[in-house]
């Protein structure tokens, strides 16, 4: 499988239009990313609504009502915590049908397969009579989000205009944050909906979800899925009807040739493990966990019910998760607008030091002031709630999209889908440890949970010091010459295999 970039990742390579057919194509396409937020954004809010716990987990509505008692343990409840981790852990395993069904039958299926899968879960977690039916819902949005987050950045890539390519990777992540603010919207206005609201908030990820399905019948497969599949002569077709011109003989021939080169590597998983994978490797996974570890899904998912732990109402909370969303939106802006210039390595150490700064504050805050049984004053909370804000922009512009931008750029051609979806599902494995472990570690850590964060913080911000070279600017296709075997650790790695190809040829 390929994803094809001109091989000096050079756009000038290729002459391209950005035709409004691709510009319809990039939109339908990322509606794929507005549901994985949606799905995001929506649990924090649902889980926090009485009529919801009323009706599925009792037991945590008798300990809210009582939430005087103990401030940091009104939410802990295994069940309640499966309902919003079960989809990741079912994206976790979707991944790797999706990569499997994104080669052999395509993008554009695997979209498709995605929304009806996203259509079957949003029925039955809206209209869930039972604890069963709201999990397995649960389950099948997970294997949608599998299936989405695999083929829509892979199309997007393969569709756009080699110059483009950089910022529509951010408008995935871009998508994902509108998606988490449009569902913390709806949180703030169904929470008000009695008894039904949350059936509201649950169903409303139908409508992107039947944008993706009616949507996906307009677009096109991708160029490289055609030829990689041997319609060379489609693939050709589609490449004019893209790119908006006629002449489009070079970029045809180079993917191609890609296609060609990446068939030789008979099992691109065995070659992510050979010693010159290590670093693109390495890299890809260690964001994934540390993307995770910043604690940002503690806030996204439970936004409500954290600020409700701090002395909030339950109004007040959800309006303060819609602040929450609404700086994460414009903040992803200025990441699109800086990760070109200032470059990846300056915004992964910049955002270490600024989430550092915030996580001491709130867990410095939260120690002093909020014991078990009492109430933060009006003060304080406030206080929290604008270092949450602070905290949010600074992982905006760095760590979250970062953390899908660079798997997506540093693995060679032949295993570039392969190593991605390792990265998805990695992702999706440590997003589903956070969302699993966040309100048990409330509950046993208390406000040590941000001093928790703050380390993993630290060790990360290491981690991108030493470890993560610059890639701004870099062909996508040059990264070994002009990045690893120039890094002074990661260019072992490089003399590694050098030395075993001269082995192999003296033999
Ligand atoms: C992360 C999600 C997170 C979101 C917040 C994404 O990059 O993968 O886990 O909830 O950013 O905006």
């Amino acid at each position: 499988m390929a994803v094809v970039i001109s091989s000096n990742g050079n756009s000038k390579a290729f002459e391209a239009k950005l035709t409004v057919y691709v510009f319809i194509c990039v939109i339908i396409a990322a509606v794929g990313g507005l549901i994985f937020g949606y799905d995001i954004g929506i649990s924090g809010g649902v889980t926090a609504m009485d009529d919801f716990l009323k009706e599925f987990f009792p037991s945590v509505y008798e300990r809210k009502k009582h939430a005087h008692e103990n401030n940091y343990c009104k939410y802990d409840n295994q069940f309640l915590q499966l309902f919003t981790s079960s989809l990741y852990l079912a994206a976790l395993v979707a991944s790797f049908f999706a990569s499997a069904t994104c080669s052999k039958l395509g993008r554009r299926p695997t979209m498709q397969l995605a929304s009806i899968f996203f259509l079957i879960g949003v029925g039955l977690a809206a209209g869930a009579v039972n604890i069963y039916m709201l999990i397995f819902g649960r389950i099948l949005l997970g294997f949608g989000v599998g299936f989405g987050n695999q083929a829509v950045p892979l199309f997007l890539s393969e569709i756009a205009p080699a110059r483009l390519r950089g910022g529509l990777n951010i408008v995935f992540q871009l998508m994902v944050t509108i998606g988490i603010l449009i569902a913390n919207i709806v949180n703030y206005f169904t929470s008000s909906i009695h008894p039904y609201g949350w059936r509201i908030a649950l169903g409303g990820a139908g409508i992107p979800a039947l944008i993706l399905l009616f949507g996906s019948l307009l677009i096109c497969e991708t160029p490289t899925s055609l030829i990689e599949r041997n319609k060379t002569k489609e693939g050709k077709e589609t490449l004019k009807k893209i790119r908006g011109v006629e002449d489009v003989d070079e970029e045809y021939e180079s993917i191609v040739h890609a296609c060609d080169f990446a068939r030789q590597v008979k099992d691109p998983y065995t070659k992510l493990m050979k010693p010159a994978s290590r670093p693109p490797f390495v890299i890809g996974m260690l964001l994934q966990f540390f993307q995770q570890f910043t604690g940002i899904n503690a806030i996204m998912f439970y936004a409500p019910v954290l600020f409700q732990t701090v002395g909030f109402g339950n109004d007040a909370a959800l309006l303060s998760a819609v602040i929450t969303g609404t700086i994460n939106v414009l903040s992803t802006f200025v990441g699109i607008f800086l990760v070109d210039k200032t470059g990846r390595r300056f915004l992964l150490l910049q955002s270490s030091v600024h989430m550092l700064v915030c996580q001491l504050v709130i867990g410095i805050i939260l120690a002093k002031d909020l014991d078990v049984t009492g109430t933060l004053g009006r003060p304080q909370a406030l206080v929290v709630v604008i270092f949450v804000c602070v905290y949010v922009m600074g992982f905006a512009w760095s760590w979250g999209p970062l953390g899908w931008l660079i798997p997506s750029e540093t693995f060679p051609v032949e295993t570039r889908t392969e190593g991605f979806a390792l990265a998805v599902s990695c992702n999706m494995f440590f997003t589903f440890v956070i969302a699993q472990a966040f309100l048990s570690m409330l509950c046993g850590m208390k406000s040590g949970i941000f001093f928790f964060f703050s380390g993993w913080i630290v060790v990360m911000g290491l981690f991108a010091l030493f470890f993560v070279p610059e890639t701004k600017g870099v062909a996508i296709d040059d990264m070994r010459d002009s990045v690893w075997k120039l890094h002074w650790y990661w260019k072992r790695f490089m003399l590694e295999e050098d030395e075993h190809d001269v082995e192999k040829r003296t033999d």
